[in-house]
């Protein structure tokens, strides 16, 4: 058997001169848990090429959606930002990641944060009850460098909001808070100077941050990790892992060429 599923491009979006979206037809018998990423792809010269991706798409949907940036020479995404309706890509079998709900201990917040295409695990998460459940409220936090590259904003204010399951998940729990770095926007700054500095918190009426209550999951650039990485360090925060809850667990956004 094939270590993936080859499956065909239903609608293609793009946000930015650089960043775009995809969804294609989901094999039933593939199976992930919101937050988890696969390797995808296409075939070139006869030959698979896979870079891992987080799944935009909720656990339960019916079709796949992915989140992707667009480099003009990158092997992959200089070529898979042309794809089309109807076009083969290939999807790995064997969806992995640490971005799970189950690995954090519950809590009063949750803050995901976000930064470029890290966005798209988290899209996956807030479309699943589960990561509602264990705690109070779920803030999103995205960080980009321009307004367009904010994807899914209306998916996240209105239509989750209208969904018949969701709504009252989004509605009673989830707070959203985009932040831009290089134009005027309601929020700037990045998402670590507003969260160290407690300013995020002050915006949204939060207590600060306490590792005895909040738990945070991040996906971004390996800047932003390091840098979250000396915090949780300093502050005694202990990560989560498959086989032990933690206070907090991160993932590298996988911006691939
Ligand atoms: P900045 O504009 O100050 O570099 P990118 O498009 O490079 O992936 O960046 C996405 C967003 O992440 C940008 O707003 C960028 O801010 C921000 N960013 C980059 N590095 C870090 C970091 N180490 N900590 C927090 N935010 C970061």
């Amino acid at each position: 058997m094939a270590a993936f599923y080859e499956e065909k491009v239903l609608a293609v979006h793009h946000w930015t001169d650089s960043l775009f979206s995809f969804t294609c037809t989901r094999d039933p018998t593939f199976r992930f848990k919101s937050g988890q990423f696969s390797m995808i792809g296409l075939m070139i010269d006869d030959r698979p090429l896979l870079r891992a991706y987080s799944m935009v798409s909720g656990h339960w949907e019916e079709t796949l959606e992915f989140l992707s940036i667009k480099v003009a020479d990158g092997p992959l995404t200089s070529r898979l930002q042309h794809i089309r309706p109807g076009d083969p890509v290939l999807i790995g079998r064997k969806p992995v990641g640490t971005l799970l709900a189950e690995t954090l201990l519950p809590g009063r917040t949750l803050y995901m944060l976000g930064t470029g295409t890290g966005l798209a695990p988290f899209m996956s998460l807030i479309k699943d009850p589960d990561t509602y459940e264990p705690f109070e409220r779920v803030v999103l936090v995205h960080g980009c460098r321009t307004v367009g590259e904010l994807a899914y904003q209306e998916q996240i204010t209105r239509e989750l909001h209208a969904h018949e399951l969701l709504g009252e998940f989004a509605r009673d729990k989830l707070v959203y808070y985009p932040t831009v770095t290089r134009e005027p926007f309601i929020h700037q700054g990045r998402v670590t100077d507003l969260m160290f500095s407690g300013k995020l918190q002050a915006d949204l009426g939060l207590d600060p941050v306490e590792r005895a209550h909040d738990r945070v999951m991040l996906c971004g650039s390996p800047g932003l990790l390091a840098d979250y990485g000396a915090w949780f360090e300093q502050g005694g925060w202990v990560e989560g892992t498959n086989t032990r809850q933690g206070e907090y667990v991160i993932e590298k956004a996988f911006v691939e060429k």
